[in-house]
């Protein structure tokens, strides 16, 4: 099978990367591949079976001996792990506080990697993540890094948490995203970083719409190349 068209949107925790991948993936009829919930799953999964999180090693196995499966729908992405459904558990504090460790080393971003590779390689994708422009497709057709202030991207989580009925400290979400940013950035392996080709598009006071349309925009431009 010929090789898919693919788009990587990267960028900081908050900067309504999954939002705006999914709309775009809908409106050209691509895959819509979440690498962050792969992250998340094998972090609740580690938490869940009490692996340490920091032996690398042992979540590697864990990792290998699992079956990850990611279900795309217009409801958004549903997570399968060894066949149990933990689209909601991956969501949790406790997930969102010790993703970055798990996601810090070698072993697991090697098969994340290699997972995410073979999942976009034949296909029309717009995968989501850190480090998808840099390392796991650096020849992808269209590269995106979103960004938004710490203090819009705090924002933003606090009313979708208040929208959920969910309990909110905008003053501590806002030291959780630049905890988040600090430790994906400056992680050794893949760190989050800004790919030398990649297009920068701040959506700080930029509407979920305008930004899909500028995506588009650079997508019909390269089409075209
Ligand atoms: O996008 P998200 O918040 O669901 O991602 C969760 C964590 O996973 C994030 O803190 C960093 C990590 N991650 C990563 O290291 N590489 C990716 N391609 C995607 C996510």
């Amino acid at each position: 099978m010929a090789k898919g068209f693919n788009v990587a949107i990267d960028g900081p925790a908050g900067a309504g990367k999954s939002t705006v991948a999914k709309k775009t993936a809908e409106k050209l009829g691509f895959l819509y591949i979440d690498t962050g919930a792969m992250y998340r799953a094998i972090t609740f999964a580690a938490l869940a079976e009490g692996i340490d999180l920091h032996d690398g090693k042992a979540l590697g196995k864990l990792l290998e001996k699992s079956e990850l499966r990611l279900e795309s729908s217009n409801e958004g992405t549903a997570v399968f792990w060894n066949g149990a459904d933990i689209t909601a558990a991956i969501r949790t504090n406790e997930v969102n506080s010790n993703v970055s460790l798990v996601a810090s080393h070698r072993e697991v971003r090697e098969g994340m990697t290699a997972m995410q590779q073979e999942l976009a390689k034949s296909k029309n994708a717009v995968l989501d993540g850190r480090d998808i422009g840099t390392h796991v497709l650096p020849d992808a057709n269209v590269k995106v890094f979103l960004t938004a202030s710490v203090e819009e991207r705090a924002r933003r989580r606090h009313l979708e948490q208040l929208e959920k009925g969910l309990p909110s400290d905008f003053e501590q979400l806002k030291k959780d995203i630049a905890k988040r940013d600090e430790l994906d950035s400056t992680r050794a392996i893949a760190p989050l970083k800004q790919a030398a080709d990649a297009q920068v598009v701040d959506t700080t006071s930029m509407g979920i719409d305008e930004v899909v349309e500028t995506i588009l925009d650079l997508v019909k431009e390269h089409s075209r190349q």
